[in-house]
């Protein structure tokens, strides 16, 4: 039985916040076992919450609980942080820190690791309690009192039996639950896998895909956001130019994890990229200072372990004479701030991640005080924080969002800022004054599931219809060095679309782009809803000042139609033109369109009616926005989220396909159905049930000996069976940023940096180079894009992910798609559906109604779907409506198939997680999965280290038994996965 949430740690949110977040999941890793010791320590006779709302004060002081770093901290650091830090005043405790890390350093040098030295006094045995209830639990033990004892010999402070126990349970070696806690064992061995995986170097030699470089530089050019120029940009010719902040050198150029992690042939720092340019003048006696703080053994970038990344690193601490000195060479400044994003953790409101450090806040302070003309860089996978730039209005005079570019991203910022390139990306998402702004704040980051009650109301739709004056910068926004004359030349209304004709003029004095948008503004009707919705956009080519381009955007009604799932407008369970007026706001922004066209409907109509699916259950019904209008304006309401009840036994059994009786094996090889010489169904039929079973899984590990080294796994020809009827393996590789293997690839600009580009041929033509590298490195299938909404600015994958818009994803997507699968090479969107955070990604329900799942959620996926076709499609982690997706008929053959038409491949994400069907009790695991639709269990294995290539047995186990999976059900998917590989590369490629 699937538990859950553990029931363990529930005296205490602090103590839940403990058990789930911080030491639920054991690590070996020094750095994390260090920082635990100095809180456990920091704790003793305080209580937990206190501590765990400092936290970040207690990184911030003890350098991110660098080892080394601590041990050599000086009296005069130490006097400093018990003075300044808001950390707990205890002079004992912040000394024997640096007491302990000494220790810390002598243990490692004589058994390697700390961990290693705990590990030793069992011989590398967990000692397993089987404990039935929580006050059974113990709080120390006779080897905690042993240990305790050996380390206060050593030298230890702090280290008492009960500090010492829960280390113990950290570590793993006592697993009185936490080992085995339910919640934790599947996130805890990806863990470990994917992090061996990440060591894996590079072999062979640095190849650099022709092309790419130029491509990647003017992706990362053009999604770079100006939000603010108060004159200083761009730079003039060899003007003198001081550069703080250490990831000038330590640049972010991607995010950590699957999104990320391309071994790349080289990356551009901002420095190299600024020196590169020959256009400006460095103050290259503090550059060098960065460059030295950056290399220094204390200080040099730890790029920690899978999921426990540093959100940001830390600054170098800049005196008020270096930065007066510095001040002497010129009095122009640009300051920049990092943060990394990375998968499986979420950015988190502490400061280094949403919000500033002290020391950076003392940078910013510092700079402001004594340059008076200063620009600030934001290099930051996520948005982040930016109510603070209010304080400095006067002293920042520009502002530019650079987010993370790839491999060039030093050369695609120095372009902007030297005016080589025209700056013309645009918000892909708002960024409010505060996090607590975000409509989704309230509902964001729980463990077991969250409610989205802010329904169809995410991003700007929310903002621009109930809270304007909660918006720093809007949706659409991002300033150019010339400007532009927007202006609606003609609309075409004719069958279900509509063509506007937007003349753009460029009227200042250099060459730019523009991105024109087209919001519409429907009427409220019965169903309420945004005042405004991005209908069409569309980006000119370079404009020569005073020269003009007249655009043709195409609006089709799906855009401006809304999902009934009340019946509130005569049409249940149907996308719905309501009768009224239509209005189109035209412009560069979501905030300054104007209103250039409007037309009036007399009658609603239906223009599709489908079948209730993926609806709230009834025992979660919750409270959603709506948009509620009296007398012409329109108010934030409430309402209660419908219900249906659906028959899934009836849905799901009126479409179970008929066997195809076996015929045992005739010789047939998968190269005779794709000449025309065999059928397809006379394939199939001559396949055994072990060879149906192994199709419909992966081969079970990542980094597959079947393909190129590092790759993610293989599908297919997962058995020697199945290659010898010319079934080839299929290779996978991640990802978003790249191609994620042990060979030298081209690093591209993160998701939401391409989304801000609004250039959808331009991401086209960068995908499509990509394709090229992707047949050379001999992959099939690449896991990307990314493209889930960015619900909450808080989610850990956001960076990988588009924007907050469901048209501009769907846009983006498809061109991704379409440049991936231009050689016979599929892309494997992801991740179908409603993967917005990261935290307890796999159990978290996402609990949505059906008009927001399709109007937001499932949008993108359906553009992309329609216009893109793709080979494959990935489904999430998460449950969306108490079901997990990759069980849910409804998500993979409902809407997606039955729907939408989908004709291709369903695979899960890397190791679902099992459960049994509630409908067809005799079902679980694979079977569930086969019968939802989902065809391919990836990457193969039920656990991460569990037996690979092997048969788990819950595909087959009910197999003829009443209700249980059908043979008909297995060949479907098994036809389904060959007509994929059929038409790969791999073919080719399989010798037999
Ligand atoms: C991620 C996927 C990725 C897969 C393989 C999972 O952790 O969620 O996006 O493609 O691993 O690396």
């Amino acid at each position: 039985m699937e538990m859950e949430s553990c029931k363990w740690p529930n005296s205490s949110e602090a103590m839940l916040h403990y058990h789930d977040k911080e030491w639920g999941v054991p690590s070996h890793d020094d750095q994390y076992l260090f920082e635990m010791l100095c809180l456990e320590g920091a704790q003793a006779g305080l209580s937990w919450s206190t501590i765990i709302q400092k936290r970040g004060a207690y990184k911030e002081a003890f350098h991110q609980f660098d080892i080394k770093r601590c041990a050599a901290l000086t009296e005069e650091e130490l006097q400093a942080i018990l003075d300044h830090s808001p950390i707990i005043k205890n002079r004992l405790k912040i000394w024997s820190v640096k007491k302990n890390a000494k220790q810390v350093l002598k243990i490692q040098e004589e058994f390697g690791s700390f961990a290693s030295y705990m590990w030793k006094f069992t011989d590398g045995q967990p000692i397993v309690h089987n404990l039935k209830q929580e006050s059974e639990m113990e709080a120390q033990s006779e080897l905690s009192v042993f240990i305790s004892k050996d380390l206060k010999k050593r030298g230890f402070s702090f280290v008492g039996p009960v500090i010492i126990y829960s280390y113990l349970q950290a570590i793993g070696m006592i697993d009185d639950h936490i080992v085995s806690c339910p919640m934790h064992t599947n996130n805890r061995d990806k863990k470990f896998e994917l992090a061996q995986n990440l060591s894996g170097g590079v072999t062979g030699e640095m190849i650099i895909t022709e092309g790419m470089p130029e491509l990647i530089r003017q992706a990362g050019a053009e999604g770079i956001v100006m939000l603010k120029n108060e004159g200083l940009l761009p730079l003039k010719k060899q003007e003198k130019i001081s550069v703080f902040g250490r990831v000038q050198v330590d640049y972010f150029c991607v995010g950590y994890g699957s999104g990320g992690d391309v071994r790349c042939p080289y990356t551009i720092n901002l420095l190299e990229g600024l020196r590169n340019s020959g256009e400006v003048t460095i103050n290259e006696e503090l550059a060098k200072e960065y460059e030295a703080f950056s290399k220094h053994p204390d200080y040099k970038v730890n790029p920690g372990t899978w999921g426990n990344w540093p959100t940001h690193y830390p600054e170098m601490s800049l005196t008020e004479e270096q930065v007066k000195k510095a001040a002497t060479f010129g009095e122009k400044a640009i300051l920049i701030i990092g943060r990394a994003a990375g998968e499986d953790r979420e950015n988190q409101l502490i400061p280094g991640s949403y919000y500033l450090t002290e020391e950076e806040k003392r940078m910013i302070s510092l700079v402001t005080k004594h340059f008076s003309q200063v620009i600030l860089l934001l290099n930051c996978g996520n948005i982040i924080d930016l109510s603070w730039t209010l304080e400095y209005r006067n002293q920042i005079q520009s502002i530019l969002y650079t987010f993370l570019g790839g491999m060039e991203s030093g050369n695609s910022v120095a372009d902007v800022l030297t005016g080589k390139e025209n700056p013309s990306g645009k918000l892909a998402d708002t960024i409010a004054v505060h996090y607590e702004d975000y409509p989704s704040s309230s509902n964001f980051g729980n463990l077991s599931a969250n409610h989205y009650v802010e329904d169809i109301f995410v991003g700007y739709r929310y903002f621009e219809t109930f809270a304007k004056d909660k918006v720093l910068y809007p949706f659409g926004f991002g300033l150019s060095y010339t400007s532009f004359q927007i202006s609606l030349v003609h609309v075409k209304e004719g069958g279900q679309q509509l063509e506007f004709e937007v003349q753009v003029k460029n009227i200042g004095k250099v060459p730019g782009k523009e991105v024109v948008q087209i919001y519409v503004n429907p009427p409220q009707g019965a169903i309420g809803k945004a005042l405004r919705n991005l209908c069409g956009f569309q980006k000119t080519s370079m404009l020569k000042p005073g020269e003009m381009e007249v655009l043709k955007l195409l609006v089709d009604f799906e855009q401006l139609c809304s999902y009934d799932d009340t019946g509130k407008s005569g049409y249940e369970n149907a996308y719905v033109l309501e009768a009224g007026i239509y209005q189109f706001y035209i412009g560069n922004q979501v905030r300054t369109a104007d209103m250039l066209y409007e037309f009036e409907r007399k009658e609603s109509i239906c223009l599709k009616q489908v079948l209730p699916a993926l609806c709230v259950e009834e025992e979660h019904v919750f409270s959603r926005f709506q948009a509620v209008s009296t007398s012409g304006t329109v108010e934030l309401g409430k309402e209660t989220v419908p219900v249906h009840t659906i028959d899934y036994i009836h849905r799901i059994t009126q479409q179970i396909p008929a066997d195809i009786p076996l015929t045992g094996d005739k010789g047939y090889k998968l190269k005779d159905v794709r000449d025309g010489k065999v059928s397809m169904e006379d394939f199939i039929a001559q396949l055994s049930l072990e060879e149906l079973e192994a199709l419909t899984r992966g081969e079970g590990p990542m980094d597959s000996p079947q393909g190129v080294k590092g790759n993610a796994g293989v599908l297919g020809g997962v058995t020697e069976e199945l290659r010898m009827k010319g079934i080839p393996a299929v290779v996978t590789a991640d990802g978003p940023a790249g191609i994620r293997i042990q060979q030298t690839c081209s690093l591209i600009p993160c998701g939401t940096l391409l989304a801000c580009t609004f250039h959808t041929q331009l991401v086209e033509s960068l995908f499509a180079r990509l394709s090229d590298e992707i047949v050379e490195r001999q992959v099939d299938m690449i896991l990307s894009p990314g493209m889930n909404i960015h619900r909450d600015p808080l989610c850990g994958r956001n960076f990988e992910y588009f924007t907050e818009d469901p048209l501009l994803c769907g846009q983006m997507a498809i061109a991704a798609v379409k440049g991936i699968q231009k050689n016979n090479i599929s892309a494997c969107p992801k991740h179908f559906a409603c993967n917005n955070q990261e935290t307890n990604r796999n159990k978290n329900d996402s609990r949505v109604s059906e008009r927001a799942l399709r109007e937001i959620y499932l949008k993108p996926f359906e553009l992309m779907v329609k216009h893109a076709k793709p080979k494959n499609i990935m489904t999430s982690y998460n449950k969306i409506n108490g079901v997990w997706s990759h069980y849910n008929y409804d998500l993979n053959t409902q809407i997606l198939r039955n729907e939408w038409g989908y004709e291709g491949n369903v695979i899960t994400d890397w190791w679902m997680q099992y459960a049994d069907s509630k409908e067809f009790p005799e079902i679980s695991g694979n079977a569930y999965r086969v019968r939802a639709g989902v065809d391919v269990l990836m990457p193969g294995s039920k656990e991460v280290h569990g037996p690979t290539g092997e048969n788990d047995g819950t595909l087959l186990a009910s197999l003829g038994k009443k209700d249980g999976i059908t043979l008909g059900e297995i060949q479907r998917s098994a036809g389904t996965i060959l007509k994929y590989c059929m038409g790969t590369l791999a073919m080719e490629r399989n010798k037999d």
